[in-house]
């Protein structure tokens, strides 16, 4: 049976301590955030990924600050106790300090979200630094960060030789020096995101980074088989609702085009007096 009470970043820190993991799951609108709150879901993160799973880019960059506060404001209204950690998009943060602090400022003051969540290693730390010290929490984000994809080379696993390992291990400590309170590590060797885990008294929240990470997170349409347009290895699917959606819309295209629905029961009734003075004005 899922804990009742609100999540907190105190929380988070307990479970970690305890060896507890820590459940994470994206939710872009308010029915999925209803959802994801009801099965007892830790952290409800509005990723910059609805870029892709909601409004069809080809990648993430493409999402504002606009939109993403949108999305956010509806997530909150349907979340009461799971964590709220809203994504900063692409340009929200890296232009300079007093931007990203503004714009991190948006997501708690206007869209109703509990911290923000930003790509980088060391070179975002003074960034950080500036959100956490105008008192919003932040989770990093290190390893393959979607945003800067076209620099990596691609979306590749990251950290697979000792050199980039070290140095995504430096960024990690850096991070929480700097007031992280949570690091998401994607697309690392399970035993090098183990060894990170290890090092850290904050909570590491894995995506395709094995088991040894604090928490994982996936994204809701990966796990609800509702984005069809690729299936990355880490994902998995719990459900497969693509097909029984499709079926459900089909059915009901058919039944209207045949005249099978509305029926009576769907239908509204008037009173047969109030109905025959409507169409013959009393003169039947
Ligand atoms: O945007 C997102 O959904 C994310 C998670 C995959 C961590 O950043």
């Amino acid at each position: 049976m899922a804990e009742l009470s609100k999540i907190t970043t105190l929380t988070l820190k307990q479970k970690k301590e305890q060896g507890q993991p820590i459940t994470v799951l994206t939710a872009y609108d308010y029915p999925g955030a209803q959802l994801v709150d009801e099965a007892g879901i830790d952290i409800i993160l509005v990723g910059d990924s609805l870029a892709m799973t909601v409004l069809g880019h080809p990648n993430t960059v493409s999402v504002t600050m606009d939109e993403m506060l949108h999305h956010c404001k509806a997530v909150a209204r349907g979340a009461s106790r799971a964590f709220l950690v809203g994504d900063m998009p692409f340009m929200s943060y890296q232009i300079n300090r007093d931007e990203a602090v503004r714009n991190a400022g948006r997501f708690i003051q206007e869209a109703g979200m509990e911290a923000v969540k930003l790509e980088g290693g060391r070179e975002v730390l003074s960034t950080v630094q500036a959100i956490v010290q105008a008192g919003i929490p932040v989770m990093g984000h290190i390893g393959l960060t979607p945003q800067s994809a076209t620099k990596l080379g691609g979306y590749k696993v990251q950290g697979k030789t000792a050199q980039a390992a070290r140095q995504l291990l430096d960024d990690a400590l850096a991070l929480q020096q700097a007031g992280c309170f949570s690091i998401v590590l994607e697309a690392v060797p399970a035993p090098v995101a183990q060894a990170i885990s290890q090092q850290l008294t904050i909570p590491t929240i894995g995506i395709g980074a094995g088991p040894g990470c604090d928490g994982q997170v996936l994204v809701f349409h990966d796990v609800l088989g509702l984005f069809d347009r690729f299936t990355p290895k880490f994902v998995k699917q719990y459900g497969q609702l693509r097909q029984p959606i499709l079926d459900a819309l089909t059915a009901y295209r058919q039944e209207v085009e045949a005249g099978l629905f509305p029926t009576e029961a769907h239908s509204f009734a008037i009173d047969e007096e109030e109905l025959e003075i409507f169409l013959y004005g009393g003169q039947a």
